[in-house]
Parts: structure tokens; C-alpha cells; sequence
């Protein structure tokens, strides 16, 4: 059972897997994608009922550019359908939305509708739902220090790299997860949040991301409160 007591703050999704889903239902990689943004929508709904802190999905890495122009365009087009249709509700519900990764390169639609969502959910104080979007954690870091030498920082530690990453000042410094999931079978990182996740405990599933569903999540939790976490510590 699920111990509403012990959630953990933070949950970071790589959500992996609408290819293949599409390929074995017979349909196109856009239809995948489209049951994606579908899987998403739910998770968020329940990550706010559960009363997570913080979501952060992988959406866009800054390596999916290399897709066909097809299905990258297409990618763009759900998200601008996915914002339209359920900013309000997100609003609603008190979530509120920011982006991680450089979303100034996208295409105008998408990046105008994602702008129009950041700025109407700005001060809602639910849940925090960080969609990474052309993002890709070793330009987040080379980002960083780049800004740190035009701050004129010539020395930092730990709290101050962590202060110019994508999660640091600029959306409210989101603590680090506590738990990374990733589906579709695939045990890797790909490049997502390298920095934050050094103490994040993984669980993986076999479940490809369109199938993920509100009770996978759920259970996915259970395992991770079934971790023991040490941070380098002794028993
Ligand atoms: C994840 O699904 C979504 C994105 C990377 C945008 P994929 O499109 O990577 O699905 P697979 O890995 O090909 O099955
Ligand atoms: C990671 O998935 C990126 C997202 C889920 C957005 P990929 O499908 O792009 O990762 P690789 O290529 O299998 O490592
Ligand atoms: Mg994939």
C-alpha cells in the first residue's frame, strides 16, 4: 500500500517508449506520441491529487532534434494542442508549469503557447510540473558555468552551480528527485538531469510510456518507499 505519509518531494519522468507503442499497435509515431501527451495529462492529475511537490518530465532532449523534420514538427504540434486544451484545468488545480531546457529554439506556436502557460500559472502554489523541452543536462551545465563567468563568479561551490542550472534560481530551486522513472525497458539517463539526480533512487519498467498508467505510477512509488536511501551515510 501506498503511504500517503512518505511521498517523495520530487518524481522525474523520462517517458520513453511511443515509438515502439505505435509501432506495435500498427500506427504512426505521431499517433505514439499523441497517447503520450494522453499518459502525461493523467500523471500530472495524479501527481497533484497524491500531493507531489514537484513533476518533472522529459519531453524534448536537445538529441531528439536528430528525428525526421516530420516528427519533430509533429512533437511541437502536441504540445501547443496539449497546452490549449488543458491549461485551464492545470490552472484549476493550482498547478503550476515551468520549462527546463532552451525553449527559445522551438517552433513559434509551441513556444508561444508554453510561454502563455508559464506566465498564466506563474503563481499558482500546487503542484510544480517542470517540463523538460530541449533540454540536455550537459548543455545545462556548460549553460551554468558560462553564466556564472558573465556574473563574474570566479569561484563556486556546490550550492551556487546547483543556483544557475535550469532548476536552480530561475524556477524557484527545485529540490533534487528523489525519484527518477523511466519506461519502455531502456535503463539509461539520456543525458536527463545529470547533475540532480547524484543521490535520486531509479526504478525502471518494462511499460511503454502510453500504457503508464495512474497505477503503474502509484506503484512505482510503493517501490521507491520500499529504498533505503543512506546519502553516503551508515545504517
Ligand atoms: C519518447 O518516446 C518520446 C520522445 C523521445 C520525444 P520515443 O519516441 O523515444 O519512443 P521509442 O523509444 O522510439 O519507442
Ligand atoms: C529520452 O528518450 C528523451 C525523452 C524521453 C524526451 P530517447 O528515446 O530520446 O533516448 P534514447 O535515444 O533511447 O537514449
Ligand atoms: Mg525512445
Amino acid at each position: 500500500m501506498l503511504d500517503r505519509n512518505r511521498m517523495p518531494g520530487h518524481v522525474a519522468i523520462i517517458m520513453d517508449g511511443n515509438g515502439r507503442w505505435a509501432e506495435r499497435n500498427g500506427v504512426s509515431r505521431l499517433t505514439g506520441h499523441n497517447a503520450g501527451m494522453e499518459s502525461m495529462k493523467e500523471i500530472v492529475r495524479r501527481a497533484s491529487d497524491l500531493g507531489i511537490q514537484y513533476l518533472t518530465v522529459y519531453a524534448f532532449s536537445t538529441e531528439n532534434w536528430k528525428r525526421s523534420m516530420e516528427e519533430v514538427s509533429g512533437i511541437f504540434k502536441l504540445l501547443v494542442k496539449f497546452v490549449r486544451l488543458d491549461l485551464d484545468e492545470l490552472d484549476r488545480e493550482n498547478v503550476k508549469v515551468c520549462a527546463l531546457g532552451d525553449y527559445s529554439v522551438i517552433p513559434d506556436a509551441a513556444r508561444k503557447s508554453l510561454e502563455k502557460t508559464l506566465e498564466q500559472t506563474r503563481d499558482n502554489t500546487g503542484l510544480q510540473f517542470n517540463i523538460a523541452i530541449n533540454y540536455g543536462s550537459r548543455a545545462e551545465i556548460v549553460r551554468a558555468v558560462n553564466r556564472m563567468i558573465a556574473d563574474g563568479i570566479t569561484e563556486a561551490d556546490e550550492e551556487t552551480v546547483s543556483r544557475y542550472l535550469y532548476t536552480g534560481d530561475e524556477n524557484g530551486n527545485v529540490p533534487d528527485p528523489d525519484l527518477v522513472i523511466r519506461t519502455s525497458g531502456e535503463e539509461r539517463l539520456s543525458n536527463f538531469l545529470l547533475w540532480q539526480c547524484a543521490y535520486s533512487e531509479f526504478v525502471f519498467t518494462d511499460t511503454l510510456w502510453p500504457d503508464f498508467s495512474p497505477e503503474k505510477f502509484e506503484e512505482m512509488i510503493e517501490i521507491y518507499q520500499g529504498r533505503d536511501r543512506r546519502f553516503g551515510g551508515r545504517k
